[in-house]
């Protein structure tokens, strides 16, 4: 799985009309989409999805703010795709993140902040196979 890693445009820049945007800069940078869909989580799903930063003083900010509206998850593949991902979509804090990036042109602050990407191949299978199940995982 190290060429694979997952995604998902959040609330604020689905809201904001970037799915397009967002998804032409994947595309862009040479990313395959193999799975994805649009769906919207309950907040026991989102509480489950981010249950390692359930000990982190802003857990339940982030599952309310992940259960406020539709998202748009996905399965990217690449070479390097986790570590390539996280280039091109910037830091976790948009003020952080380089010029040109994803959350640079697209999130507001760390908490609304556009995407999410996986930051390990273990946890890229993790949360891939938390959202797809096989059947909906494409070769192409
Ligand atoms: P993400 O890559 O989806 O993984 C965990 C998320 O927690 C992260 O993006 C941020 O959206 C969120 N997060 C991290 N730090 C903070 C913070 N200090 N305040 C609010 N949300 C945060």
């Amino acid at each position: 799985m190290s060429n694979r890693t997952f995604t998902m445009i959040k609330p604020d820049a689905v809201k904001a009309g970037h799915i397009g945007n967002i998804l032409a800069k994947i595309a862009d940078a040479g990313f395959k989409i193999v799975a994805m869909k649009m769906t919207r989580l309950s907040a026991d799903t989102a509480g489950a999805f981010y249950a390692v930063h359930s000990h982190r003083p802003f857990y339940q900010e982030l599952v309310d703010f992940m259960s406020s509206g539709p998202i748009v998850a996905a399965i990217l593949e690449k070479d390097n795709a986790v570590e390539d991902f996280r280039t091109l979509i910037g830091a976790t804090n948009p003020a952080e993140a380089a010029p040109g990036t994803i959350r640079a042109l697209y999130a507001a602050n760390v908490g609304e902040n556009a995407v999410h990407g996986s930051d390990s191949n273990e946890n890229a299978a993790i949360e891939s196979n938390f959202h797809f199940a096989g059947c909906d995982m494409f070769a192409y």
